[in-house]
């Protein structure tokens, strides 16, 4: 019996490859874990037809701001990414990477207290984890600073000494050579907030000659903004490497319309040739620990000078509390009156109860700077979603890519189809060099995505956040379709995906 021409081709597909061009009907087929061919009359041999009349086909979208370092080996099937679309993840985000193991461990102990956690040596061993155990989508690794920093020196509120750089340094070196695509500081958390940004010169001046990225979570998104990206941009230019600046934004209401400042520093610094852009996701309220929120000094009502702004007590969400879940879903608000405390005793109680590990959902942005982000040209989307034990994430987690499609784009019409998958697959593949990846291309990895244009939506809500979302269809790995009709196939084809 001859063996079919493809092993699966899908129809008639109004085909978005990721470039950003307006959109062509074809047919797509694919063969082992490539995309085979793209274009008209590619016969019917295959070993599963999919008509597609109808719907959009896209690169499998990129999500360059994820925290499921943990996620992808705990809950390998990571249907809260695949059935949006996402056939990528990038973790150690916001500073926050997986080695060395013990500091990584203390982390993420935080984020699941009463999980057995998985093991593993260094940022090799963590990417030969994913190789021996794959979940359902790629994973690609950034090297997180205050993991770095904490198992050189733990807390200390100073600069490192030669010792301890080298330290520092020595660790990067291994989570390069293993194959990470870069670096991420979180200036506004424990320890990275110590550093001064000499050591983040010194440090990213390794990663520029190696070829990876620098990604921050700035050391203040409110009065600071500016600064903030001054910074980032003095470590680009001053070390050489390519800049993406973290969920791009301006906190707190006194520093709304700020962001038009943040873009035109980085439209000059673009012009001067910084390989500068950002990532943001599409909504106002952002996610962390508890405990940033009170490091930060956010919850003081004289005029917050920290990295998040003033948040009042009734825009604080409980979202994860995993031992006391009757407090998921409660707003610090609710907490104060319930216990009788002022705003940060009330926050000091849930702490002691709980454990350090408290993550909160927090009203801070306005609504007319995501949109004025959104649309600008040095963004990309990201989640920045954070997979805990708690039952009330951000719906970040579940819902960012659908919604910058379905209700920015679609709905409200703030930026074309094309340019939306654009900021998802294309533009973030060569940002972030996946090789071979982020476009719909003969030859290149077959990660797609298959989904309803007219309906394609988030449907997750701050009440009910672990919804996933409406009108994806199809979603295939490295070939294999981990999602079909909508259903995870259970189907775990995912890689880690090195430096090139
Ligand atoms: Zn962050
Ligand atoms: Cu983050």
């Amino acid at each position: 019996m001859a063996s079919d021409r493809w092993d699966v081709l899908i129809r008639n597909a109004t085909v978005y490859d990721g470039s950003g061009g307006s959109p062509v009907r074809a047919d797509v087929a694919l063969r082992g874990d490539r995309i085979a061919a793209v274009g008209q009359q590619l016969g019917e041999e295959a070993g599963t037809v999919l008509d597609a009349t109808g719907l959009a086909l896209a690169p499998g979208f990129i999500d360059v701001h994820s925290h499921d370092d943990l996620a992808v080996l705990l809950s390998p099937a990571m249907d809260f990414k695949v059935m949006q679309g996402v056939t990528t993840d990038v973790v150690g985000n916001c500073g926050m990477g997986v080695a060395p193991y013990q500091a990584a461990g203390l982390f993420f102990r935080l984020l699941y207290p009463d999980t057995e956690l998985p093991r593993w040596d260094g940022h090799a061993g963590y990417l030969q984890a994913i190789d021996r155990d794959p979940p359902s989508l790629n994973v690609a690794a950034l090297v997180g600073h205050n993991t770095l920093r904490f198992a050189a020196m733990g807390n200390a509120q100073r600069a490192p000494t030669a010792e301890e750089l080298t330290q520092m340094r020595d660790a990067l070196r291994e989570g390069l050579e293993a194959g990470a695509i870069g670096f991420s500081t979180g200036l506004i958390y424990e320890p990275g907030r110590y550093a001064q940004t000499e050591e983040i010169v010194t440090l990213a001046e390794e990663v520029a000659a190696a070829g990876g990225l620098y990604t921050t979570h700035m050391r203040n998104e409110a009065g600071g903004l500016l600064e903030s990206i001054r910074e980032a941009l003095h470590i680009g230019e001053a070390s050489g490497v390519p800049v993406q600046i973290s969920h791009h934004k301006a906190s707190g209401k006194e520093n709304w319309g700020r962001v038009r400042d943040s873009l035109r520093l980085l439209e000059e610094a673009r012009a001067r040739g910084v390989e500068v852009t950002a990532d943001q996701y599409p909504y106002t309220s952002g996610s962390t620990v508890l405990t940033a929120v009170i490091q930060n000094n956010a919850l003081n009502e004289q005029g917050a000078q920290g990295g998040i702004g003033r948040v009042a007590p009734k825009d604080i969400l409980l979202a994860s509390a995993p031992r006391h879940p009757e407090y998921e879903g409660k707003t610090l608000q609710d907490l104060c009156e319930q216990f009788g405390l002022p705003a940060e005793a009330a926050a000091q109680r849930v702490l002691d109860e709980e454990g350090r590990g408290v993550v909160v959902v927090l009203e801070t942005m306005d609504e007319a700077d995501v949109r004025t982000v959104m649309r600008h040209p040095t963004t990309m989307i990201g989640s920045d979603g954070v997979p805990a034990a708690g039952a009330k994430p951000h719906p970040r987690l579940y819902g960012t890519f659908p919604r910058v499609l379905g209700r920015y784009a679609r709905a409200e019409g703030l930026l074309p189809l094309a340019e939306a998958v654009y900021r998802m697959t294309g533009f973030p593949a060569t940002k972030f060099r996946l090789h071979e990846r982020g476009f719909v291309r003969a030859g290149f990895y077959a990660d797609l995505v298959v989904f309803d244009p007219a309906t394609i939506m988030d449907t997750g809500t701050y009440a009910d956040p672990r919804q996933y979302p409406a009108g994806v269809r199809h979603v295939f790995v490295n070939g294999v379709p981990v999602t079909r009709n909508g259903r995870h196939t259970g189907a775990r084809p995912g890689r880690a995906l090195r430096r090139a």
